[in-house]
């Protein structure tokens, strides 16, 4: 068995398909995101503007989130030094699940080392308990979830993407008195567009069955209090299960379940992604709790970043470029050809310092290749025209077709 020979070949193929990831090496700026220094192919730091972090408010560099972080580490130091069981259980954290419990209108809420590790662990555990449970999953649900479900080896029906009537088809067909759990998002990170929470819920107070919604792309985001989307819509208390990551809008680290307490003490008890690893330094879990009791009395934050990604759209389109009808702060450019999606990155970081990561498959399915532009509330529209100008110049250069 030649084992080199096989991963190279696995490699190769990656690259034969203009998929290879090149990770890019940056330091953002503290105190004036979206400027970082770029160590890429270049001799020494070069500046650019960032146009794809998911750390959509700039929370990671909120001045009352760093001095949170600073203050908890000269308080504690830097680890937590155990699993939540075993000594790893800070104030910190019993202070952020009553947080995120409160900002969801649940009566508990659980921490995990990371958004993918809460949908990954809540939803195999939870549907592992329920013998003969049936998943209901969109078909665009992230990779998280599709683990999750893999891994609580239950049956499972995709629907397509929101589809109410064929999610309806598909529990119609199913055994009344089986179990059954509804996994979905609200925002879809990769087109913006968002999901018919209430016409699902309707849907399982009609079936019976469990719902578990992914908000990732949502809290801190909308709502008056940056309960995400089921908070705008005013459905939180319908859902069984709300997800979570403390990682994006709230610029640190981490994910979380809200929930009843029963369900919180289930994936407590049983779910091995939460129970044996070390819990998240208190450090960041600090820097958190400032991040989200800030969100919930802040909309400046959330009403800067809209206002930006509508602006940033309007100037897309009004340049004939093919911005995708995205309804939320996603913005993303349909290129549908990995090489070249990955082409009109290169071109913009090294000629025009603007960093966007081109998203391939299997982020996106294959032939809808694109660029993710994510503006937040520091660009300006300076920024903005900079983008646009350097995107009309490069879609000339590489005769791309433009949109009509
Ligand atoms: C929809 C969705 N759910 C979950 C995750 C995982 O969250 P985290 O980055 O906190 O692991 C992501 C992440 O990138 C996501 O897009």
């Amino acid at each position: 068995m030649n084992y080199k020979h096989i991963f190279a070949q696995a490699i190769d193929r990656l690259h034969e398909e203009g998929r290879y990831r090149v990770f890019i090496d940056i330091l953002r700026n503290k105190g004036a995101f979206p400027n970082a220094r770029c160590f890429h192919g270049h001799n020494g730091p070069k500046p650019i503007t960032v146009w794809c972090s998911n750390d959509y408010l700039s929370m990671g560099q909120h001045p009352k989130v760093v001095a949170a972080m600073e203050e908890a580490l000269h308080d504690v130091g830097a680890g937590s030094g155990g699993t939540r069981n075993i000594g790893g259980n800070t104030h910190y954290h019993v202070d952020l699940e009553a947080e995120l419990a409160d900002l969801h209108g649940k009566e508990g809420a659980l921490i995990f080392t990371s958004g993918y590790v809460s949908n990954e662990a809540t939803l195999a555990t939870l549907t592992k308990l329920l013998p003969g449970c049936i998943i209901f999953s969109d078909e665009l649900n992230h990779a998280s979830m599709i683990a999750g479900i893999r891994n609580s080896g239950c049956e499972k029906r995709i629907f397509r993407h929101n589809d109410v009537e064929h999610l309806r088809e598909l529990l119609a067909a199913e055994d009344p008195d089986a179990p059954k759990l509804i996994a979905f998002e609200s925002v879809y990170s990769m087109d913006g567009d968002i999901a018919p929470i209430a016409e699902f819920c309707d849907l399982a107070d009609e079936f019976n069955a469990l719902t578990y919604l992914d908000e990732v792309h949502a809290v801190g985001m909308y709502g008056a209090r940056g309960g995400g989307i089921s908070e705008r819509d005013d459905v939180a208390h319908r859902l069984t299960i709300i997800e979570g990551t403390l990682g994006k809008a709230f610029g640190v680290m981490g994910g979380y379940i809200a929930a009843d307490q029963m369900i919180i003490d289930v994936i407590r008890s049983y779910a091995p992604g939460f129970i044996f690893t070390t819990s998240l330094s208190p450090v960041l879990v600090a820097g958190v709790l400032a991040s989200v009791r800030h969100l919930k009395q802040s909309s400046e934050e959330r009403e800067g970043q809209q206002a930006a990604a509508a602006k940033l759209k309007q100037m897309m389109r009004d340049a004939g470029l093919p911005v995708m009808p995205s309804v939320t702060h996603i913005v993303p450019l349909m290129v549908g050809d990995p090489v070249k999606a990955k082409r009109i990155s290169d071109i913009l970081l090294a000629e025009y310092g603007a960093y966007v990561q081109p998203i391939n498959y299997p982020t996106v399915p294959r032939g809808t290749e694109r660029l993710r532009f994510t503006p937040g509330p520091t660009h300006d529209d300076a920024m903005m025209r900079d983008l646009v100008n350097a995107l009309v110049e490069i879609w000339d250069r590489l005769e791309l077709r433009k949109a009509a």
